[in-house]
């Protein structure tokens, strides 16, 4: 009993003992020519997201020279966080990461610091304390793309001649804590501020998905009579407020009751544009995969890349949606 005591007191150890470090299992790779990168997405939760990951799938390829690890995450911080610290332990050349919200990251890109290990942050942002802790992001200006979505609006009302009337917005907001939520928020509560005659009703969390982008608009439409404006974070969750309006017996579009405001601008999406049923389209380029190769090379050959590399964006409306559809491929 002493022993088993005395053992257990060892083993708690009043914070002296470290924990086993983990094992280093580098990766069998055949062919060692091969850049190593292990890619750890967020999820899979909107269209947007397969187009970001077959983006990174089509260019880190072996004839590209490379090997890729990709792991999903499904909208889980743990999960990511364990998948980096697997490609720490295999040792691989470069971690890339979209991270799900931008919050807790500092402890496991300090253990890839001390790895030696350059991490490229996809799409979404992190906040830490030392931004040494990631080499490059490269992604969406999603404040940008706001502010884009706010000003559409203030030039629209204003050829309709409706600045005196009061105009009744609700907006789904995509993931919580996410760079996309905080920024495409921010851009639009800038413009929306210097507006008067605009009303926010309310704000709702719809996970950037369809079935919850669906019933957040639901409730919506049971709150409120007169709804103006719908802002919506993304494609995924405007195809769910489509349906819900529709069902609401409620009419939009170009010619309809409520002016449809989205983001990323898939090729569903902008076919709505053209037959009119969504207004505007920001669009969120979700082709990242390139310019993170071109990151790639640029440390390999020892010069020294960007930190922060903004990907090319438009914003899509009846008027010029038709020259892009046909070469959207997602
Ligand atoms: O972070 C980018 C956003 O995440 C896209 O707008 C959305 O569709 C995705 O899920």
């Amino acid at each position: 009993m002493l022993c088993l005591l005395s053992a257990a007191v060892f083993m708690s150890g009043c914070g002296s003992v470290k924990a086993p470090e983990p094992k280093a299992e580098p990766l069998e790779v055949a062919d060692e020519s091969l850049i190593v990168v292990g890619v750890s997405q967020l999820g899979s939760e909107s269209v947007w997201r397969t187009a970001n990951s077959a983006s990174i799938q089509r260019v880190f390829t072996k004839e590209n020279g490379f090997f890729l690890n990709f792991k999903n995450a499904r909208q889980k911080q743990e999960n990511q966080i364990k998948a980096i610290r697997s490609f720490i332990s295999q040792q691989v050349d470069y971690i890339i990461f979209s991270p799900v919200t931008e919050e807790g990251w500092d402890t496991v890109l300090l253990e890839a610091k001390e790895a030696g290990i350059p991490v490229i942050l996809m799409d979404r942002m992190v906040k830490v304390e030392d931004e040494s802790l990631y080499t490059a992001w490269v992604g969406s200006d999603f404040q940008e793309e706001g502010e884009k979505a706010g000003q559409w609006l203030a030039d629209h009302l204003e050829k309709e001649a409706r600045q005196e009337e009061e105009i009744h917005i609700v907006v789904l907001r995509g993931t919580e804590g996410s760079s996309s939520t905080i920024g495409r928020t921010k851009g639009f509560s800038r413009i929306a501020a210097a507006q008067e005659n605009w009303k926010i009703l309310e704000e709702g969390d719809g996970e950037f998905t369809t079935a919850k982008g669906k019933e957040v608009m639901e409730n919506f439409l049971e709150k409120y009579e007169d709804i103006d404006v719908v802002v919506s974070q993304n494609d995924d969750m405007t195809f769910g407020a489509l349906e819900a309006i529709e069902e609401a017996g409620k009419t939009v579009g170009t010619d309809g009751e409520i002016i449809m405001i989205s983001f990323d601008a898939v090729k569903a999406a902008l076919e709505m544009v053209e037959e009119g049923i969504i207004n505007v389209d920001i669009e969120c380029n979700p082709e990242q995969g390139e310019y993170i190769e071109e990151v790639i090379r640029k440390i390999e050959q020892g010069e020294e890349p960007d930190k922060l590399n903004y990907v090319s964006e438009n914003v899509f409306t009846r008027e010029n949606v038709s020259d892009f559809i046909d070469e959207r491929i997602y």
